[in-house]
């Protein structure tokens, strides 16, 4: 008799946990962004952008000791397919992020000294790159989407060079 009671009131009080918690947080939820936040938010996101655009094409001289930048070997972020990490490489014989293997690229074609992978430039890397493939399906593990010849459309990387932070916010 003792029992079941305890076991009613300890079931009791979990509903009534349940249920604040839920008031809580309905309470707390935010309102959806409006517009001019998401412009705020994807103008922050396109200055990491412009300054991984820069990078990519050789502004930080410790990336490489040999005149060459990623832009040179990969125009419009070609054949860098972060889609498809983490994957398995073998100049490492094991799974791998991207951001290591843009350091792998930093330190062989480039001969340059590697970045923090979780530094700044490091991002800014990856948001122009990342940016470049957006729409594309995430195929994490793939050895290669490329399997045709690569078509670059931009030459240089930015789509059209308006005034401003200059990247096509499409
Ligand atoms: C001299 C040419 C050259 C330069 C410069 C170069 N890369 Fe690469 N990159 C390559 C080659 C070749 C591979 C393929 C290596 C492999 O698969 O073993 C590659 C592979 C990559 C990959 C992996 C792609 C995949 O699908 O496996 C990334 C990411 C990458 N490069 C980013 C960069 C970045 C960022 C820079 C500039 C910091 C850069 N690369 C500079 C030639 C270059």
């Amino acid at each position: 008799m003792k029992t079941k009671n305890i076991l009613k009131s300890l079931t009791g009080s979990i509903l009534l946990t349940i249920a604040t918690s839920a008031v809580y947080f309905q309470a707390s939820a935010r309102e959806p962004f409006t517009k001019e936040e998401l412009k705020a938010q994807e103008k922050k996101l396109l200055v990491a952008v412009e300054e991984g655009y820069n990078l990519w094409h050789g502004s930080n001289p410790t990336m490489q000791n040999n005149g060459l930048a990623c832009g040179n070997c990969h125009p419009d972020a070609a054949a860098s397919n972060p889609q498809t990490f983490p994957k398995y490489h073998t100049a490492f014989d094991r799974v791998v992020t991207w951001r290591e293997m843009v350091n792998w690229c930093i330190q062989n074609p480039q001969g340059g000294k590697v970045l923090d992978v979780g530094g700044p430039e490091m991002l800014a890397i990856e948001a122009y790159a990342f940016n470049l493939h957006r729409g594309l399906p995430i195929e994490p593990g793939l050895a290669s989407r490329q399997t045709k010849p690569i078509k670059v459309d931009h030459g240089k990387g930015f789509p059209s060079k308006p005034s401003g932070i200059g990247f096509d916010t499409k």
